[in-house]
């Protein structure tokens, strides 16, 4: 199963998105494509693959995005971004494990536990996305980011996305270089520490998810203050 081209860029990456069927998967992948990288959208599924590449291209007026198989894509991919809901991530890494050394995976899962899903209820061992570095061992640089981007307003090119991403991870340089694409979206990632810290971001999701309920608002979003411009 795939639909891949050889047409790299030299200066921009080749990014798979797992999962990016759904809601925030296609989101980045569209204002990844935007930016002119090349982006493969990773699915168990060529029907809803096809669809919503059909959908994202249409956004940007060109055939920039393109499909494959979870697989194909994360070994096509020089970076690997993980957007499947939290019942599928440690299969859907398993799944691809062996096409990940020397990769940085950038992970956005959220332990959301319906129907609570603005109760903060992390799992015994902490985070998620440190349960998956503890996994895959040092050969794989896992970082957690977008825990606290609202798909909603990803998938709008025209809506400036107003909030920061806090980025954790144990490899300072991977770090940098994942706040370095999330630029290429049109956002600011912050160091925000080792994967450990993932359960924070992570945590603040289901406040996040309160405040939408309280303010009936589809996207509640986080900023930094204090810091340099
Ligand atoms: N939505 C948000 O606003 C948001 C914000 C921040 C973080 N997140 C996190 O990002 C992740 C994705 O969220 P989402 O809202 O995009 O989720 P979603 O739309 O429910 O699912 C994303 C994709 O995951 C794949 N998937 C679903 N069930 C699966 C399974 N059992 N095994 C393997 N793949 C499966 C599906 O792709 P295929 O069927 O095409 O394979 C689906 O399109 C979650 O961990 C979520 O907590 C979401």
């Amino acid at each position: 199963m795939t639909q891949l081209s050889s047409n790299v860029s030299n200066e921009k990456i080749t990014i798979a998105v797992l999962g990016g069927t759904g809601a925030e998967g296609s989101g980045l992948a569209l204002r990844w494509a935007r930016a002119g990288h090349r982006v493969i959208l990773g699915s168990r599924s060529p029907d809803r693959a096809v669809a919503r590449v059909a959908e994202l291209n249409a956004a940007l007026g060109r055939e920039a995005i393109e499909w494959a198989s979870n697989r194909e894509a994360a070994i096509a991919a020089d970076t690997v971004v993980l957007t499947v809901p939290y019942t599928a991530q440690t299969a859907t890494v398993e799944e691809v494990r062996d096409c990940l050394d020397g990769k940085i995976l950038i992970d956005a899962t959220v332990p959301l536990m319906p129907p609570k899903v603005n109760r903060v209820q992390l799992p015994a061992a902490g985070s998620a996305v440190a349960a998956i570095q503890d996994l895959l061992g040092d050969g794989v640089r896992v970082v957690s980011a977008f825990q606290n981007v609202s798909a909603h307003h990803l998938k709008d090119l025209e809506h400036e996305l107003d909030c920061d991403v806090l980025v954790c991870g144990n490899d300072v340089e991977a770090r940098t270089r994942v706040i370095g694409l999330i630029k290429d979206l049109g956002l600011r990632g912050i160091h925000a520490g080792p994967i450990c810290n993932s359960a924070a971001a992570e945590a603040l999701t289901s406040i996040l998810i309160s405040i939408n309920m309280a303010y009936k608002i589809p996207g509640a979003g986080l900023r930094i203050t204090g810091l340099p411009e």
